[in-house]
């Protein structure tokens, strides 16, 4: 939800901002912009449109040198997409990028208006922008502005701030949103997401809540309540490599490729003789123990995949266990038998909805356990442990293998908590733990099947509706099916638990309309099927995704696809994979910009 980048330093500014923006880019590109440095002046570039247009007005004079300079790429709050509502903003002497909302922005303004300050935009941003210059003169130093600024600011924020007159400094700080900062022998940067760092360097710090980071060309300070003092340094494991196409029409392509060693290495890492094992994570049986229920939060993809562990953890521990959708955790309170395990789960680390529902579980005096890929983010730093999915940088907008790793760890939960409370022997758990392991291999085998698909895609390429149906846990993986077609090839499309349809919504199925039924159990293959001769009676076009063994799926459905793999978890993670493939092939066949569909942005940290 807007990428910020900086810079100062002893390179050209202009470069490491367009080269940083575009890695950001995945995380809003409504517009685009930047402010450099040149010959003491800020000097504004701006556009709505993607990189390449910024890049093309950017172009330095044979002459200019700019060593020092931010950039933002923005997803929309408030404001529509506009060259006016692109960032940076200058108000008197002050340059801003934001990353946030500022709540209470049409107060200030109005009280700014009255003080004689004229805006430009429709942006929160401009604002704030504004308010640090009233607080900004020749006497006062940034930080004394920005704090007083701060002051009458509700919301949340990730500013970047240039000040005429601290020729080659940048000041930065956030709440709620990220914001990292990061050092080579070139210079200082900061940047949104660790990936916009990877070009340069390796060696970066966390801005926290309550600090102001102040970069200069040769260091970094942090200014907090406890004095100044050196950030504190870190080294990611992460290379630039992964953060780039690799050969792929897609990143989407890439990262669904990556899925089988992605769930290998998730699974290798937690399990010692073949049953889990969580000290990879410095997480013992304590933070399980005792507990009478689970609740799982999380947003979009990641809640679907949250639907799926719940099933899988209470199907092997006995645990009650439920999915929330985030953003309507604290409005329908849920009871807390407690002890309650809320388990939050994230890709980003960074989805303000999440943060909001664990931050109201914590208050509630539940234990917090984060699922994140991106390290040092806001929801694994506050939950009491994390497990890091670690499958790499995730850079197509829709997810993909963050889902599968997320998967992934939670079957490894269920495992684990059935082991300790005794609901599976540790045979059955090593069986278990092998099963997943296949399923990597299984999903390999699959990847080899993709033309198969892209036969299905070509049905169902120039449909305006779509309905994928499914029972029980398929109905889950349906959810997520349907989400990932939708988003990425607008198709509209709803995923229904396949007994229900006849209640109501069959009367949508017409002449020809694509009906995907998922079943990857065999108990409940003979009512699945049953629901999808009852769409087929009128009209639709069926498909089924089945698994192996399934009898005469061919007389259920015109078409037919067979899954890979034997045991449950195999189905299920082969299922996920096959949507995916339907999804992006399909997309492909409409020409549909993949990897940044349209209104959307990778990293959600607005409410
Ligand atoms: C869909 C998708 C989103 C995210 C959701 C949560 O493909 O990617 O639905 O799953 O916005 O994001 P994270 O996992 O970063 O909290």
């Amino acid at each position: 939800m807007c990428g910020i980048i900086g810079y100062t330093g002893y390179e050209q500014a202009e470069k490491k901002i367009t080269t940083g923006l575009e890695i950001l880019e995945y995380r809003g590109y409504d517009s685009v912009g930047a402010c450099l440095l040149k010959n003491g002046k800020h000097e504004i570039t701006k556009v709505k449109g993607r990189i390449n247009d910024l890049k093309a007005r950017l172009s330095l004079g044979e002459n200019e040198q700019a060593f020092t300079g931010i950039g933002h790429t923005r997803w929309a709050t408030h404001g529509s997409p506009s060259d006016e509502n692109a960032h940076p903003h200058k108000v008197g002497r002050v340059t801003l990028v934001h990353n946030g909302i500022i709540e209470n922005y049409e107060s200030i303004k109005a009280g700014l208006i009255k003080e004689g300050i004229t805006f430009f935009s429709d942006t929160d941003s401009e604002v704030a922008c504004a308010l640090i210059n009233k607080y900004y003169n020749e006497s006062t130093h940034p930080c004394v502005a920005i704090l007083k600024a701060l002051r009458e600011i509700r919301g949340s924020y990730a500013f970047a701030i240039m000040f005429e007159g601290y020729e080659g400094e940048i000041f930065a700080l956030r709440y709620s949103s990220p914001l990292l900062v990061a050092k080579d022998k070139n210079g200082s940067y900061l940047a949104s997401d660790i990936t916009a760092f990877l070009p340069f360097t390796k060696e970066y710090a966390t801005i926290h809540e309550g600090e102001i980071a102040h970069l200069t060309k040769d260091e970094i300070k942090i200014y907090s309540h406890d004095g100044t003092f050196e950030p504190q340094w870190q080294t990611t494991n992460l290379d630039y490599a992964s953060a780039k196409k690799g050969g792929y029409e897609h990143f989407m392509l890439k990262e669904i490729y990556e899925q089988p060693d992605v769930v290998n290495e998730c699974v290798l890492k937690r399990v010692k003789d073949f049953l889990p094992d969580f000290s990879y994570d410095k997480i013992d049986s304590e933070i399980f123990e005792g507990i009478k229920n689970i609740h799982i939060v999380a947003c979009g993809s990641a809640m679907h995949a949250g639907m799926l562990g719940a099933r899988l953890i209470e199907e092997l521990s006995g645990v009650s266990a439920s999915a929330f959708i985030a953003s309507e955790y604290r409005y329908s309170p849920p009871l807390f038998h407690s002890p309650t395990l809320v388990i939050a789960i994230s890709q980003s680390g960074e989805t303000m909805d999440t943060l909001s529902a664990l931050r109201y579980a914590k208050g509630s005096g539940c234990k917090i356990l984060a699922i994140v890929n991106t390290h040092s983010s806001s929801i694994a730093r506050e939950a009491d442990k994390a497990i890091y999915t670690e499958a790499g940088p995730e850079i197509a907008v829709a997810t993909t293998k963050g889902y599968i790793s997320q998967l992934a760890i939670l079957y490894l939960i269920a495992c684990y908590l059935g082991l300790i409370r005794g609901r599976v022997n540790s045979i059955q758990c090593q069986e278990y733990i092998k099963d997943i392991l296949d399923a990597s291999n299984d999903m390999k085998k699959a990847l080899e099947r993709t033309s198969e698909l892209r036969a299905f895609a070509e049905k169902i390429k120039d449909s305006e509706h779509l309905y994928y149906i499914g029972r029980g846990i398929d109905y889950s993986l349906c959810m997520e099916a349907s989400l990932k077609l939708k988003e990425i090839s607008y198709i509209h499309s709803e995923a229904y638990p396949a007994g229900e349809l006849k209640h109501g919504t069959i009367s949508l199925i017409e002449n020809n309309t694509p009906v995907f039924a998922i079943c990857t159990d065999e108990r409940l293959y003979d009512k699945t099927k049953s629901n999808i001769k009852e769409v087929k009676a009128r009209g639709a076009n069926t498909f089924i995704l089945c698994f192996s063994g399934a009898r005469e799926p061919q007389k259920s459905a015109e078409h037919v696809f067979v899954l890979n793999g034997r045991s449950k978890i195999s189905r299920l993670l082969n299922g996920v994979l096959t949507c995916q493939i339907i999804a992006y092939e399909t997309a492909r066949l409409r020409g549909c910009e993949i990897d940044r569909p349209r209104n959307l942005a990778k990293s959600v940290t607005v409410e």
